[in-house]
C-alpha cells in the first residue's frame, strides 16, 4: 500500500493545539505531534467502534495486553507478560505517578539536561531535588560517560528519570551506554523511570533498546513508559502504558493514582491495539518520509544557515538547533516567531538558563510546510545583515 505523506491536511478548526495557538500567518513547528493522517487501519478500527454508539468507561482488553506483549517481543526482543502492563492516560502522568509512588519529599531525582519540560519540572511537583546530568553538547547528545560527575549525581539520587530516545536531541542510547547507566543505578540502588515514548521513530537502522530489557535484574528496578501516541500520531487520544515487571512496584505505582489519574480513553485503547497489530507498514513508510524531512532540514540549515548548528537527530521528529552564533537581540524563538512567522519551541523550556539560545523544530509536517518554514527562517536571518 502507498501512503502519501505529502498530502496537505488542514488542521485549522479541528481543536489542534499546534494549529490554534498562533495567528494564521504563522507556521507552527512546535508541540510534538505530526500533521499526518493516521494509518488507515487505525481509522477503520475507530470507525467500527464509533458505530457501536455506546461509550461508557473503558478497560484494556486481554487482546490489547497480548498485542503489547507481542510488540515488545517482536520489536525489542523483550519478553514481558500481560500482567506487567498498566494502562495510563499519558506518559507524563506516568512519570509523575512514579515519582510520587517511590520517592519522598527531599529525595533526589537525576535527569538528563537539556530535556523535555514536563520531565524538567516533575521533581518540583513532589518536593524532590533535581540533579542535572548534562549531555555532551558537542556531540549528538550522548551520555557523558567519560565525565565522572554523572556517577556522583546518580549516587545521590533515589531515581533516574531517563528519556530515551531523547527529546530534544533525538539521541538513541546504545546498549553499551544503557548498560553503563544501569550498572551505576544497580550499584546505588537507584530506581529507573524510563520515558521511551519516542521508541518507534528511530532512523538509520538504529535500534531502540528498552533499558529494562537489558536483564531481568535491571528490569526489577525499572518503570518503563511507552505509548503508540508519537509514532502513530494519536497523542490526542490520551493513551499510554507502563511496563513494570516487579509486582510489588506495580502495586505501589497503581496506588499513586490517588483518584487523579483515571481510566483510559476508549478510542485510545482501540487505536493503540490497531496500530500495534496492523500498523507496521504505515510506520515504516512514515519513518522513510521523516528521515527524508530530517535530511532535507539538516542539509538546508548547514548550507543556507551555517551560523545555526545542529546534530542529525537519530530519532523523533524533533531537531535541536543551536542559534547562539546568530547573536540575536531577542531569544531565537521570539525572533523566528515575530520576524519569520515560524513557531518553534523555545530553548528555555528544556533548561531554565543554559539553553535559551536554542530552539526545537518539529519536522513532523509535509515537506512543503518544512520548506516554507526554512525559507522564512533563512530570509529572516539574511535580512539582519
Ligand atoms: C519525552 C516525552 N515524554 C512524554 C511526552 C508526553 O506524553 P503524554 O502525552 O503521553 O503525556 C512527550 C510529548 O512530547 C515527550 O516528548
Amino acid at each position: 500500500m502507498i501512503f502519501d505523506f505529502d498530502v496537505p491536511v488542514t488542521r485549522y478548526d479541528t481543536g489542534s493545539n499546534k494549529w490554534s495557538r498562533y495567528s494564521r500567518d504563522v507556521l507552527p513547528l512546535w508541540v510534538a505531534d505530526m500533521d499526518f493522517q493516521v494509518a488507515p487501519v487505525i481509522t477503520e478500527a475507530l470507525r467500527k467502534r464509533l458505530e457501536h454508539q455506546v461509550f461508557g468507561y473503558a478497560a484494556a482488553q486481554e487482546s490489547l495486553r497480548q498485542q503489547i506483549v507481542n510488540t515488545m517481543q517482536e520489536r525489542y526482543n523483550w519478553r514481558i507478560i500481560p500482567a506487567d502492563i498498566v494502562m495510563l492516560p499519558g506518559v507524563e502522568p506516568g512519570f509523575n505517578m512514579a515519582l510520587k509512588a517511590f520517592l519522598k519529599p527531599g529525595d533526589s531525582v537525576a535527569v538528563q539536561t537539556p530535556v523535555y519540560r514536563p520531565i524538567l519540572s516533575a521533581p518540583s511537583f513532589w518536593q524532590l531535588q533535581r540533579r542535572d546530568i548534562w549531555l555532551n553538547p558537542d556531540e549528538d547528545g550522548s551520555w557523558p560517560l567519560e565525565d565522572i560527575t554523572w556517577k556522583e549525581q546518580l549516587k545521590h539520587s533515589q531515581a533516574l528519570l531517563l528519556c530515551n530516545p531523547h527529546n530534544p536531541t533525538g539521541k538513541v542510547y546504545s546498549r553499551a551506554e544503557l548498560e553503563k547507566i544501569a550498572h551505576i543505578c544497580d550499584q546505588h540502588d537507584t530506581l529507573i523511570i524510563s520515558d521511551e515514548i519516542h521508541c518507534d521513530l528511530v532512523y538509520d537502522k538504529q535500534k531502540h533498546v528498552p533499558i529494562a530489557s537489558l536483564s531481568p535484574e535491571i528490569s526489577q528496578r525499572c518503570i518503563t513508559l511507552m505509548a503508540a501516541s508519537k509514532s502513530y500520531n494519536i497523542a490526542g487520544l490520551k493513551t499510554a502504558f507502563a511496563i513494570i515487571t516487579d509486582p510489588e512496584k506495580r502495586a505501589q505505582f497503581e496506588n499513586s493514582r490517588l483518584g487523579m489519574v483515571d481510566s483510559v480513553n476508549i478510542f485510545g485503547l482501540i487505536a493503540t491495539e490497531a496500530a500495534y497489530r496492523s500498523g507496521d507498514e504505515w510506520l515504516s513508510a512514515l519513518k522513510t518520509y521523516l528521515q527524508g524531512n530530517r535530511d532535507f532540514l539538516v542539509e538546508r540549515i548547514r548550507k543556507e544557515l551555517p551560523e545555526v548548528t545542529l546534530h542529525t537527530p537519530q530519532s523523533t521528529f524533533l531537531a535541536w538547533l543551536d542559534c547562539s552564533q546568530l547573536n540575536l537581540e531577542t531569544v531565537p524563538a521570539d525572533h523566528f516567531l515575530n520576524v519569520a512567522k515560524v513557531a518553534l519551541s523555545n530553548g528555555n523550556e528544556f533548561h531554565e538558563t543554559a539553553t535559551k539560545n536554542f530552539v526545537r523544530l518539529n519536522f513532523g509536517c509535509t515537506r512543503s510546510v518544512l520548506s516554507q518554514a526554512l525559507d522564512r527562517m533563512i530570509d529572516s536571518v539574511r535580512a539582519l545583515s
